[in-house]
């Protein structure tokens, strides 16, 4: 089961329709989108904006950020919640400069072994910072996957499996396919949202297999008896 055409059709719309959000801009350099996914795992693209500028402005480098305290990261992470990642990033900064010579690594295997690196924020630094074709696999993407591939209305629990079901979307073009990672994030976050997805603007919306079934509802839950 593949089918390119349909991450084509994705890289095109985000070419058109994504929003302009600041690490997403030429010239942003990995430690600069590491901070910024970091941030983004569990905080709205609104409250996370400013504080990536400030973090930044302050700690251009991880070696800069290696120097802080945690005391400072902690103050600098302001109310994005979940403190304990801004702890997490000054370690990972600390094992960038002890590791890597203070370069924030281009493999995945070397990004995952940070600390508060999981599968998804080291392909999203290979992919988003050094340009390389990773499926990059979020909530966002899950959703477009399981609406989009499988026919059906929301993701289940996330599988190994997750990657391959990407890897079937994604464009055989090696730019494009750097493209589709962020564009299928974009499409889940902007128009295929949960619950009650917005397919009258949907870029793909005659190519989807829970459109063609004509949009079931999900199973849900089992029931008790
Ligand atoms: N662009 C790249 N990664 C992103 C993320 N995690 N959230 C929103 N926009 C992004």
């Amino acid at each position: 089961l593949s089918r390119p055409e349909i991450g084509d059709v994705v890289v095109d719309w985000y070419a058109t329709a994504a929003r302009d959000l600041p690490w997403r801009r030429p010239g942003v350099d990995a430690w600069a989108v590491l901070v910024s996914e970091v941030m983004l795992q569990q905080t709205p693209v609104a409250r996370v904006e400013p504080v990536w500028r400030a973090w930044l402005e302050r700690w251009p480098t991880p070696a800069d950020l290696a120097e802080a305290t945690p005391a400072e990261v902690i103050r600098a992470w302001g109310k994005l919640g979940y403190p304990r990642r801004a702890l997490r990033l000054r370690e990972a900064a600390v094992a960038v400069v002890e590791r890597h010579g203070g370069v924030v690594p281009a493999e995945v295997a070397a990004l995952e072994a940070l600390p508060g690196v999981g599968t998804y924020t080291a392909r999203a630094v290979a992919c988003f910072g050094y340009g390389q074709a990773h499926p990059v696999v979020d909530t966002n993407v899950r959703r477009v996957v399981a609406r989009v591939l499988h026919g059906r209305a929301e993701a289940g629990t996330a599988r190994a499996a997750d990657l391959d079901d990407v890897l079937a979307l994604t464009p055989t073009d090696p730019d494009r396919a750097v493209r589709f990672s962020v564009a299928a994030m974009e499409l889940g976050a902007l128009v295929c949202v949960a619950g009650t997805p917005r397919c009258g603007v949907c870029p793909v919306r005659d190519l989807c297999a829970w459109r063609l079934a004509g949009s079931p509802p999900d199973d849900g839950p089992p029931r008790r008896v």
